[in-house]
């Protein structure tokens, strides 16, 4: 039975659910105070977000709130959904992927971010490691990278050879279109960054101590080498923009307005319904006076 005790706000949990948004908005502030002076200069520099905080979290709670509703859904309907995340480094994957999982349940949605290949697995084919992590019916993957390191990260630095490139290519639109004959939900997304504005993230980086983790040899190399990559990038949208999965850009420099775009599109490309719930009520717990006694 819920009872509303006297004084007491009539749903305190949602004042729980706004302190921890005020917390971010608050660490977000802290974290702008902490930016190094020698970069106080570019970044004013920089454009600044379009969207005022309060107005980011308040449709970012908003969009939460139904991506409650598509994970129900996909849960009653026993779909399976796949989204993949891919862009340059810094792009802003990490950022979006966090917030769709901040308020559902991680056994329905997962993330699958995978190191690189061990010894093993690269003699393995190159789809074989992925397809464990498929979903089952009523779940939802998120990877953080994908299959596509081959035409990108794995063919810039020179990890796969042209000729495995050339097989990628030729075998991935195949691959997809079995995974969506199958029933899954194929979601496609490529975070796009400018040179500019990756160049500046990197620097935010090195300068911060707290964020140097995320500066891996990998992205250092993936700075000297940006014009092969973007020649990678298109050859990708060229031949793998399948219309069983084609790939959606999100423009990645505002990093706010980014998180908002992509949630709402992802939304948008599963026709949920909210389901029904009997609703919850807390049940009187038993009451034992020995147990009382031993923890007062
Ligand atoms: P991230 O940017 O995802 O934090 P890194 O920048 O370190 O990670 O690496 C980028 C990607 O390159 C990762 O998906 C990783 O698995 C892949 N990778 C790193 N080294 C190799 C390698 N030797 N062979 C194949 N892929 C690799
Ligand atoms: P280029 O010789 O640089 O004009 O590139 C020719 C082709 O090779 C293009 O299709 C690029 O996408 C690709 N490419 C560019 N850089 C690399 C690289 N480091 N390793 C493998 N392929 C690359
Ligand atoms: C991103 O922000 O795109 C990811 O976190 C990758 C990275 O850290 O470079």
């Amino acid at each position: 039975m819920s009872q509303q005790v006297p004084g007491e706000p009539e749903r305190p949990w949602l004042e729980l659910e706004l302190e921890d948004d005020f917390d971010e908005e608050l660490e977000q502030e802290v974290d702008d105070a902490r930016i190094p002076p020698a970069l106080r200069e570019l970044l004013a520099r920089r454009q600044k977000s379009t969207i005022a905080r309060s107005l980011y979290f308040s449709e970012l709670l908003r969009l939460q709130s139904e991506l409650v509703k598509l994970q129900d859904w996909v849960q009653h309907r026993k779909l399976k959904l796949v989204v993949l995340f891919e862009g340059r480094d810094s792009a802003g994957k990490g950022g979006v992927i966090k917030r769709i999982t901040q308020r559902v349940n991680p056994r329905t949605c997962r993330v699958v971010a995978l190191p690189a290949p061990s010894d093993r697995e690269r003699t393995q084919w190159y789809f074989q490691r992925y397809v464990p992590h498929l979903p089952a019916a009523g779940e939802m993957v998120l990877f953080d990278r994908s299959w596509y390191n081959r035409a990108g990260v794995e063919r810039v630095m020179g990890f796969a050879g042209e000729q495995q490139v050339e097989e990628f290519f030729r075998d991935v639109p195949a691959f997809e279109r079995m995974l969506v004959r199958s029933g899954i939900i194929l979601v496609k997304y490529w975070f796009s960054i400018t040179d500019e504005e990756q160049q500046l993230r990197f620097l935010m980086r090195i300068h911060d101590p707290i964020k140097q983790w995320k500066l891996s040899p990998m992205d250092l190399q993936s700075r000297v080498r940006w014009e092969q990559y973007t020649k990678a990038k298109e050859e990708m949208f060229e031949r793998t923009n399948i219309p069983e999965a084609p790939w959606h850009i999100v423009e990645g420099n505002d990093k706010k307005r980014a998180r908002l775009n992509c949630i709402a599109h992802l939304l948008s490309k599963v026709p949920y319904e909210e389901v029904p719930h009997e609703p919850v009520t807390l049940p009187e717990r038993v009451f034992n006076p020995d147990y009382e006694r031993r923890t007062l």
